[in-house]
C-alpha cells in the first residue's frame, strides 16, 4: 500500500503555514500527499480551538474519518494542532483517533506514525521553548503558486483573558531573521510573488545573537528589499506594541502592501481591562492616526469580540461608536466563546445571555456593512495595482487580485495569474472592487 496523507487545515493561517510543514517532514519520510479523504492512509487534521464552534465542526469531522477506518482497516487518523494540544488525551480516548500532536511536536509524527501502525497510538503534546521549525522547507498547498505564508514566530506571551492560544501553542519564539530572508528569496525564484509574514503579535517580532538584534521593522525591510517585485504582507499586529519605525518602513517601500490588521477587540476601557488588552481606546485611536498621517491610504482591518464577561450596553455602544469613528474596511466579527483554562473563564462569569450576545454581535456586523460599503464605494474612480491571483469566482473570463491595500479586485484581463496589472475601479459592493484594467 502506498504510503498516502491526506490533511485537512482549520483556524488560523499559521495552521495553514503548519500543514505545509507537517507535509515537508512526512515527504521526506516517504510519504506523498492526496486530495482525496477515500485514497489516504493516514488522514489528519490539524485543529483550531480559538472558539466552541470550531472544536464543535472537527469533532463532526473525527465522525465521518472513524467511518473510513472502518470502512479501510490500516487508515491512520491523527488529530494535529491545538485542539490536540488542549484535549490530549481526551481524543485517543475517543477510539477514534491513533494520533495527536501540539503544534511542537511535527518532527516527531514519523515516530508516532509507526507507533501508531504497530497498534501504540501516539502522543505528543510537549510545548517547546525554542521550536520554529526554521530549518523547514514547507511544501506549499496553494496550487496557484501566486502568494505564500511565511511563519516568522511561533507562540504569543500576551496572555488576554480570553484566549486559548498561550495554551495551544506555547510561549512567544521568533525565528533566525537569515532562514526568512533565505524563504523568501527562494519563494521568489520559484515563482511566487507575494509573501504574507505570520505571527500571534509580528510587533514584538525580535531575534538576538551575539551582539545582533532584528525587530519586526529591520525583519520586514530585509524581507522587502529581497526584489521590489515580491510584494509583502504581514499578519498579526498587536495595538500597544505597532511602531512608528514600522508604519516608516511600510510607507518607504512600495512592494509593502499598504494594509493592517489590527484588531481591537473591544471600544470599552473596561472591556479593554478585563480582556488584560496592554492599551485603551485612546491609545488604539491614537495608532489609527498615526497609520492614517504616515501610511496613506492604508487598509485597515480589525477582530471585535460581543459580549464579553459582564459586557454592558454603555460598553457595547463604545465598541459601535469605536468602528464608527475609525472606519474598517472589513472585519472578523464573533461572540464570546468562553475557552476552558483561560483567565477569563477561571475568574470571570459568562453573564451575557446568549440572545443579547447575538443581538450585540448582529448590531456590529450591520454597522461594519455599513462601514465596508462606504469605505469600498470610496475608491471608485482610483486607480490600483493588483497582482493577479486567478479566475474571478463570479464573472466569465475575469479574474481576481488585490489591492495594496487588501481590498478583492474583479476586472476583465487576458493576464496570467501573478501578473501586476493597473486598474481603475468603476464600482463597487461592501467586499469587492469592480474594476478596468487600464490599457
Ligand atoms: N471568543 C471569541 N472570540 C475569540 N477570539 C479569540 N478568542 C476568542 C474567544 N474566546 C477572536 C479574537 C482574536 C481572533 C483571532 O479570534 O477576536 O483576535
Ligand atoms: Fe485557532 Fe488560535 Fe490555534 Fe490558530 S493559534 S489554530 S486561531 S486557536
Amino acid at each position: 500500500m502506498k504510503n498516502l496523507v491526506y490533511i485537512e487545515t482549520y483556524g488560523c493561517q499559521m495552521n495553514v503555514n503548519d500543514s505545509e510543514v507537517v507535509l515537508s517532514i512526512l515527504k521526506k519520510h516517504g510519504w506523498e500527499h492526496c486530495c482525496e479523504l477515500e485514497d489516504a492512509t493516514l488522514i489528519l487534521a490539524n485543529t483550531c480551538s480559538i472558539r466552541d464552534n470550531a472544536e464543535q465542526r472537527i469533532w463532526g469531522r473525527i465522525e465521518q474519518f472513524y467511518l473510513q477506518k472502518k470502512k479501510r482497516p490500516g487508515v491512520l487518523v491523527g488529530i494535529l494542532g491545538c485542539m490536540a494540544e488542549r484535549l490530549k488525551e481526551n481524543l485517543l480516548d475517543s477510539g477514534k483517533v491513533d494520533i495527536v500532536a501540539g503544534p511542537d511536536s511535527y518532527r516527531r509524527l514519523p515516530e508516532l506514525i509507526a507507533a501508531a501502525s504497530d497498534g501504540h497510538p501516539g502522543i505528543d503534546t510537549v510545548l517547546s521553548r525554542e521550536e520554529t521549525y526554521a530549518d523547514i522547507t514547507p511544501v506549499r498547498l496553494d496550487e496557484s503558486g501566486v502568494s505564500a505564508f511565511i511563519s516568522i514566530m511561533r507562540g504569543c506571551n500576551k496572555v488576554c483573558s480570553y484566549c486559548v492560544v498561550p495554551y495551544t501553542r506555547g510561549v512567544e519564539r521568533s525565528r533566525e531573521p537569515g532562514t526568512i530572508v533565505r524563504e523568501a528569496c527562494r519563494l521568489f525564484e520559484s515563482g511566487v510573488k507575494e509573501v504574507t509574514l505570520l505571527g500571534q503579535n509580528v510587533d514584538s517580532y525580535l531575534w538576538k545573537s551575539e551582539g545582533e538584534s532584528v525587530n519586526f521593522a529591520a525583519l520586514l525591510e530585509r524581507v522587502a528589499q529581497v526584489s521590489p517585485l515580491l510584494r509583502v504582507r504581514f499578519s498579526t499586529s498587536y495595538p500597544s506594541d505597532i511602531s512608528d519605525e514600522l508604519l516608516e518602513v511600510m510607507a518607504r517601500y512600495d512592494n509593502i502592501c499598504k494594509h493592517i490588521h489590527l484588531p481591537v477587540q473591544s471600544g470599552s476601557d473596561r472591556m479593554l481591562e478585563k480582556m488584560r488588552r496592554k492599551y485603551d481606546r485612546s491609545w488604539y485611536l491614537e495608532r489609527v492616526k498615526a497609520i492614517r498621517e504616515k501610511v496613506p491610504g492604508c487598509g485597515l482591518t480589525t477582530d471585535v469580540i460581543a459580549g464579553f464577561c459582564s459586557e454592558t450596553e454603555e460598553d457595547h455602544r463604545d465598541t459601535l461608536s469605536l468602528m464608527e469613528e475609525v472606519g474598517y474596511d472589513s472585519a472578523f466579527m464573533f461572540q464570546y466563546s468562553e475557552r476552558p483554562g483561560t483567565l477569563a473563564a477561571r475568574n470571570y462569569p459568562d453573564d451575557v445571555p446568549p440572545e443579547v450576545k447575538t443581538r450585540r454581535l448582529n448590531e456590529i456586523i450591520d454597522l461594519q456593512m455599513r462601514k465596508s460599503r462606504e469605505r469600498y464605494a470610496a475608491q471608485i474612480g482610483s486607480e490600483q495595482t493588483v497582482l493577479i491571483e486567478g479566475p474571478a469566482k463570479k464573472g466569465e473570463g475575469k479574474v481576481c487580485g488585490r489591492s495594496s491595500n487588501y481590498m478583492m479586485c474583479v476586472f476583465a484581463s487576458d493576464k496570467k495569474a501573478g501578473t501586476y496589472v493597473r486598474v481603475r475601479v468603476v464600482d463597487a459592493t461592501p467586499a469587492t472592487l469592480i474594476c478596468e484594467e487600464i490599457q
